[in-house]
């Protein structure tokens, strides 16, 4: 099928398994099927109007950080009482929005945050805006730097000491209420423990904000951030962020929040890639392909991983040059090739020094893993236009 895609769509292609996310779905809220829980989709990590669609059919919530994915969200028919919206730098026409809106859950990030919204409550005579405390738990995440989040000295969350204080002014409001408490510690993380040493955290937390009169709390949201296997580490299982997680719910009697992105999508989606041309210099061998930085960043941007595999064959209407070697036969280093876009940039890569033996010009490749943080962070760069997106459910796409 993915042959017949890439014919119809063309290449670079985003190509998502409906059914695939389902499973991941499955396999969440099984895990976590002893505590009430609720599900909201990480909508940044992939807001494809399709999967979108596939994810609120599940019953998902969505977790939105701007008036853009708002705007997505409503048109995918996900319901404002099923959204969180989250963001260290919600602009108050966004927050304006978010209140006219009645988002089911504004976290709030820090004081002055607070002291915008409330003013754009009052404009508008409301009083009763839900609203939670984003508290950074200060624990350790083993994960790239670019997305840890919930140490302290990072721009993310209200630090443990000015949870109350801020709870305070929220009680003392007449605009809002607090409704919950949570946290989201980082992104890829393949480790349970960070999870439980947040979650003690939180369940400290909220013994602490009832004994200050707080009363209102309804939920807590231990965030998104599980990992999933790209082909060179395991992931993180449900059972095990289900067992890290679990005793906060049990704890603290309330219900309990996830906001899972790439766990639900990660794997559920390909790139596909064609390949132009190869080349070789200085001792490398350069396979370039027609995706590159500007279609999928994540190489590029973090080093990331991601299996490529060669889909099929060169197509017979597909020039290739008598001349061009058989890909990791001759050259590069011990027969590796580097996979390689056509931005550019000497940093635009999709893979280096692998065995990909098929990848000879006209062969369709497959890079994997690619469907969290693949077509929402592409650009058009280079004033390339962008990949298409497709959305394959049962037999149909
Ligand atoms: N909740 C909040 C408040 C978040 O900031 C994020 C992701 C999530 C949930 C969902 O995280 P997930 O379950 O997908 O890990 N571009 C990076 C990932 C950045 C994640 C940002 N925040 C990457 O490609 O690895």
């Amino acid at each position: 099928m993915l042959a017949r895609i890439a014919a119809q769509a063309g290449t670079p292609v985003f190509v998502y398994s409906a059914d695939a996310i389902r499973s991941q779905h499955a396999a969440l809220t099984g895990a976590l099927a002893a505590v009430p829980h609720r599900v909201h989709y990480s909508v940044k990590a992939n807001s494809s109007l399709g999967v979108l669609d596939v994810v609120r059919r599940l019953g998902m919530g969505a977790d939105i950080v701007s008036a853009g994915e708002l705007a997505r969200a409503l048109r995918a028919g996900f319901v404002p009482e099923h959204m969180v919206f989250s963001g260290v730098g919600k602009t108050p026409a966004e927050l304006a929005t978010a209140v006219d809106a009645r988002i089911g859950l504004i976290n709030l990030e820090s004081e002055a945050e607070f002291a915008t919204l409330a003013a754009i409550a009052r404009d508008r005579g409301r009083r009763d805006v839900a609203v939670g405390i984003r508290v950074n738990p200060d624990v350790t995440t083993d994960t790239h730097p670019y997305t840890q989040t919930g140490k302290a000295g990072m721009k993310f969350g209200v630090p443990l000491d000015q949870v109350i204080p801020l709870a305070q002014r929220v009680k003392e409001s007449a605009q809002a209420r607090l409704v919950s408490v949570g946290m989201h510690i980082g992104s890829q993380i393949t480790d349970s423990a960070p999870y439980r040493s947040g979650a003690e955290k939180l369940s400290g937390l909220v013994v602490q904000l009832r004994r200050a009169g707080i009363g209102s709390l309804v939920s807590v949201d231990v965030g998104g951030g599980l990992g999933i296997d790209y082909g060179c580490e395991p992931g993180l299982e449900a059972a095990a962020f289900a067992n890290a997680v679990a005793p906060l719910a049990q704890q603290t009697g309330l219900l309990l929040l996830i906001e899972p992105g790439r766990f639900l999508v990660g794997n559920a989606g390909v790139l596909l890639t064609r390949v132009l041309y190869q080349k070789r210099s200085g001792g490398r061998e350069f396979v370039v392909t027609d995706a590159g930085m500007n279609d999928f960043m994540r190489p590029s941007l973090y080093r990331a991983y991601h299996e490529i595999q060669v889909v099929s064959e060169a197509p017979l209407d597909f020039a290739r040059p008598r001349s061009t070697p058989l890909a990791g036969r001759e050259g590069g280093a011990e027969g590796l090739v580097d996979i390689v876009g056509p931005n550019c940039e000497s940093g635009d890569y999709l893979g280096l020094e692998r065995a990909l033996p098929g990848a000879v010009p006209g062969a369709l490749l497959a890079v994997l893993g690619a469907g969290a943080y693949g077509f929402g962070m592409s650009s058009h760069y280079n004033s390339r236009p962008r990949a298409a997106e497709v959305l394959v459910d049962g037999r149909r796409f």
